[in-house]
């Protein structure tokens, strides 16, 4: 298994590119099982869950042709996927894919919107908390179809296709509002939508489903309405720039110091956690290149944060930032309202030396003069890169264990710190 070398202590300067939003990219990759014709996505990146689903969807019957370089091409550039489910031969999703990555759960909505069936198995529980689908049964209950709950699978049906309800969430979920918005989209009549999520991943796939045909409005605020339609037909879209990647790395700039431009980074995707490390001392400047995020010489100030569903401060960033409260002049506390249990990195913080309490939903970071490396691991995606950020403020070498949970969201992690400076490399094996 790879691992990742760290020696803490330099600033970072340059450009880091911001890739595709992984979250973006799952459900618009899934969204390809609602037509026969193809959608082609650009500024798809080379992440291993997008390998993933790629196998998730191929035992579904659809092709995906990833386009060739094109001249003046680097490996900043983002992929071009061709997805084509002309013939769906399949409509079970088996355990063996669906546990390896929860969203793909989320296939039973155009399986059971296009072909009137869908077998997928229960996701089970995850590293980050319990994660029910609950939810997104019950919006596809709504829309009228029959589930029955049997060896592990939910089995949906609905031979006579779907019809147009209302749907209200009493809990805002990403998964469910994707799911009812895609089932909705080729149901018989018109869905609106209360309490959904507002993320910009769901503007995202909602703006593609549109250009398929679609008639999806208000996506973005917490009331989509949309008119069902008997087909949907192909479209090109690209990816919108990942935040959370670029939280991540905006946050390691705060940590290490120095002056780095984050490409094609969007500041409004993030505005709430932009402001907080504007808070903790960081200076940043917008411009029509991305994010220009510096901090020099002075001491970082502690930060009050809850996290929640967008606009809020994001659950996916909270474990970086709690990596960056453990060098904070002062006591920092953040809560965790998304996930009842994401908080492993906690402990292995503690291994490079940091002061951290937890109390239920809350834990309390006292910031310490200065971090000592080790070697550490982490179960998460999000836990694991708040652990490289930790060890770039650290005295001497870490090696983070585990890689391949980078893998799953950040491309070329690595190679994207080194560039700015930072010694950081991969240990194959
Ligand atoms: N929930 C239920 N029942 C359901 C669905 C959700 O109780 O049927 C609860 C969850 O347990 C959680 C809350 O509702 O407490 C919110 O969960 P949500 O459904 O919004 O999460 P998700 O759709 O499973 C997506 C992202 C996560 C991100 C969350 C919250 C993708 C592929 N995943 O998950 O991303 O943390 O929204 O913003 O979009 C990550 O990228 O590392 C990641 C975990």
């Amino acid at each position: 298994m790879d691992r990742i070398r760290i020696v803490g202590g330099r600033p970072l300067s340059g450009t880091i590119p911001i890739s595709g939003a992984k979250n973006a990219t799952l459900p618009l990759m899934i969204a390809s099982l609602l037509t026969e014709e193809t959608l082609v996505l650009d500024n798809v990146p080379r992440l291993a869950d997008v390998g993933l689903l790629q196998r998730i969807l191929g035992n579904h019957g659809v092709d995906v042709m990833v386009s060739g370089k094109r001249s003046g091409e680097t490996a900043d550039h983002g992929q071009t996927l061709h997805i084509s489910a002309a013939h769906i031969v399949d409509t079970t999703a088996p355990y063996d894919l669906v546990s390896k990555m929860r969203a793909s759960f989320w296939v039973i909505a155009p399986l059971i919107a296009r072909m009137g069936e869908a077998r997928v198995s229960m996701p089970g529980g995850c590293a980050i908390g319990t994660r029910p689908v609950d939810l997104l049964i019950m919006a596809i209950e709504r829309l009228g179809a029959k589930i029955d709950i049997e060896g592990g699978y939910v089995i949906a049906q609905a031979p006579k296709g779907l019809r147009g309800g209302e749907i209200v969430f009493p809990k805002v979920t990403v998964g469910g509002t994707h799911t009812a918005i895609m089932a909705a989209s080729l149901a018989n009549g018109t869905t609106v939508i209360e309490n959904a999520a507002r993320e910009p991943e769901i503007v995202d796939v909602a703006d593609c489903l549109n250009k398929m045909g679609a008639r999806i409005s208000g996506a973005g605020t917490s009331r989509v309405i949309i008119e069902g339609v008997a087909k949907l037909g192909g479209a090109r879209h690209s990816v919108l720039p990942d935040r959370i990647e670029t939280g991540t790395y905006a946050m390691a700039v705060a940590m290490a110091g120095g002056d780095v431009l984050l490409q094609n980074a969007r500041p409004e995707l993030l505005q709430a956690a932009l402001d907080v490390l504007q808070g903790a001392g960081a200076t940043m400047v917008s411009n029509n290149q991305g994010i220009r995020i510096a901090r020099n010489g002075s001491a970082l100030a502690p930060v009050e944060v809850t996290t929640a569903p967008f606009p809020a401060f994001p659950t996916d960033l909270q474990a970086q930032l709690m990596a960056l409260m453990t060098r904070a002049r002062g006591t920092s506390h953040i809560v965790e309202t998304i996930f009842e249990n994401r908080f492993m990195h906690v402990q292995e913080l503690a291994r490079l030396g940091a002061r951290i309490q937890l109390d239920g939903e809350k834990a309390t970071i006292e910031g310490v003069e200065r971090l000592k490396g080790a070697p550490v691991m982490a179960t998460d995606l999000r836990a694991s890169v708040s652990l490289v950020i930790a060890a770039l403020a650290a005295e001497g070498e870490t090696i983070v264990n585990r890689v391949y949970h980078l893998d799953r969201g950040f491309e070329r992690l690595e190679d994207k710190l080194s560039r700015c400076g930072a010694a950081i490399e991969r240990l194959a094996g």
